[in-house]
Formats: C-alpha cells, structure tokens, sequence
C-alpha cells in the first residue's frame, strides 16, 4: 500500500541496468495535481531518468496530471482473456505449415521476428529509446524465453523448415499467459497467427488452465482482430506513460 511516507516510484533494477540508465515505475495508476507534484519530485530525489507510469484509462484527472507533468504517451495497453471452456478453434489443419515446440537451430530466425514484434513496442514508440535497445530489448526476450522464463516456445514451421512465428505461453496459477506472438512479416495474413494462438489455446488446456490472457496495444488492429475472433474479450485498458527527467541526449 503506498502511504504519505513510500516514495511514489521504485526503482526497476532489470530495465536500469539493461538500458544503462535509472528506470523507475509509478507505483500508483491514479494521480491528481498533488500527487503529480509528488511523483515528480521523488522520482528526482533518486536520481531517475525515466519513469514509467501505467495510467487508469477511464480517470480523466490522473490524464490531465500525467500530461501537466509532460509525461508522454507511448502505449495504450489492452489485456484479453478468454475463458479455456467454450469452443476451441478447430486445430491447425493448413498443409503449409505445422505448429510444433521450437529447437535450438530456430531461435537465430526467432530472433529476427522478434525485432520485427519490437517495432509494434512502446520502446520503439519513444525516441528515447536508441533503436538498437529495443530490438536488443526484444531478442533478449526471445532468448530468455528459449532459456526457460515461459513454459512452451511453440513455432510454426513451413513445410520446408522455415520458421514462420511464434507464441510462448507461460502457465500462472490457472491463467495461461501467451506472451510473444509473432509472425514473419513476409509471411502474415496467411492464417499463420490464428494457427499459433489456436496452438497456444490449446497447449493451456491441456495444461488445466481455466483462463487464457494476451496483452497487445491499442494500435495494434491486426492483433486485436486475431484475439477477438479466438474469443479473447477486453478485460483491462491502461494508459502507458513515460516520464523523461533528464534533458534529450541523455
Ligand atoms: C498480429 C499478427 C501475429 C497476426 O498474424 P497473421 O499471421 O498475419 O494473422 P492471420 O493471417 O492468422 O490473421 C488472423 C486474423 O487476424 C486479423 N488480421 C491479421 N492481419 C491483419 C491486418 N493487417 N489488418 C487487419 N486484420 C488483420 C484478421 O482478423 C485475420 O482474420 P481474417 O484472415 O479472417 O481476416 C502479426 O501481424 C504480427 O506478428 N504482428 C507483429 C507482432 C504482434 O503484433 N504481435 C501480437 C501482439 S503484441
């Protein structure tokens, strides 16, 4: 619980020393001017050059203060869930591709998806952020995916090997987490996205979950298209700020 005595941001160390520079995170969604005032002059006391600010979208204050404070819109997030009971899309039945657990010769190709997938990103978003750490950002992902942080890489390859996408679900608890989707962008809107998440779908009821969730952004219509018609329904929606405290340039 923040009280009048916790500091209004807490330091990120992963993100801090990833980029190289001191990240922190809101620990509040909800400001007025007061509190705008407050999270401003906590975040220079410990020395961040960046804050992220994850905004309730429907508190018209917290926006006005966000915005007085010169914070900068880099993300509308959406989060999806949809229920594991219910009809399941039919399985992958598409003679050019199979859906299958990734090995290791695919993850160079893995990699270059990813960057493709960090462009959709809130880091591409500012230009803060040098381009070479975002897509540093997104193939670190990637392989920190491969090298166990979810529970399943599932790539779709094409006949001839070819990797197409992927999807890496992550159980918690009764919630399945499909995180990273992505496809080549040669090789979209060849039902190579449906196929994925069908696999991811299907991989989380096998596994007991009784909830599926993907997170995408606001921009993001190709993405949101291929949720809703697997069923995903819009839980939440967050205004994704950051709040630069050191001049351009760094
Ligand atoms: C989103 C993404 C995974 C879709 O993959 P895809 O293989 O192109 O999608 P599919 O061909 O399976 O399309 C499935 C549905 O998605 C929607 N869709 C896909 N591309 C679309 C586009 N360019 N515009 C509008 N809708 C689109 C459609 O509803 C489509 O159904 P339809 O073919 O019946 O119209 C792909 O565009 C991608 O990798 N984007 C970058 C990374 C990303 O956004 N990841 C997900 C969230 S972070």
């Amino acid at each position: 619980m923040v009280t009048a005595a916790t500091p209004l941001v807490e330091r990120l160390d992963w993100d801090s020393e990833f980029f190289g520079i001191e990240i922190g995170r809101a620990r509040t969604g909800r400001l007025d001017a007061s509190l705008a005032e407050r999270l401003a002059s906590d975040a220079r006391a410990a020395g961040f050059a960046c804050v992220y600010f994850a905004a309730a979208a429907e508190d018209f204050e917290t926006v006005v203060a966000a915005e007085g404070l010169g914070c900068h819109l880099v993300d509308v997030r959406v989060v999806l869930e949809r229920p594991a009971e219910g009809p399941l899309p039919p399985p992958t039945a598409h003679a050019e591709f199979r859906i299958e657990p990734g090995s290791a010769d695919d993850l160079p190709r893995l990699e270059a998806i990813a960057i493709d997938v960090a462009r959709a990103s809130r880091y591409a978003a500012d230009q803060r952020f040098p381009r070479e750490d975002t897509e540093r950002l997104y193939r670190t992902w990637i392989r920190n995916a491969w090298n166990g942080y979810v529970d399943a890489v599932l790539v779709a390859h094409a006949g001839d090997g070819e990797v197409l996408g992927f999807v890496c679900p992550k159980m918690h608890g009764e919630l399945c987490d499909l995180q990273l989707v992505g496809v080549a962008s040669a090789q979209r809107q060849r039902r190579v996205g449906r196929g994925l998440v069908s696999a991811g779908i299907a991989w989380g009821c096998e596994r007991g979950a009784a909830r599926l969730q993907v997170v995408t952004q606001g921009r993001n219509v190709p993405a949101q298209r291929l949720y809703q018609q697997l069923g995903f329904l819009t839980t939440e929606v967050k205004l994704y700020y950051h709040l630069w405290l050191t001049p351009a340039g760094r």
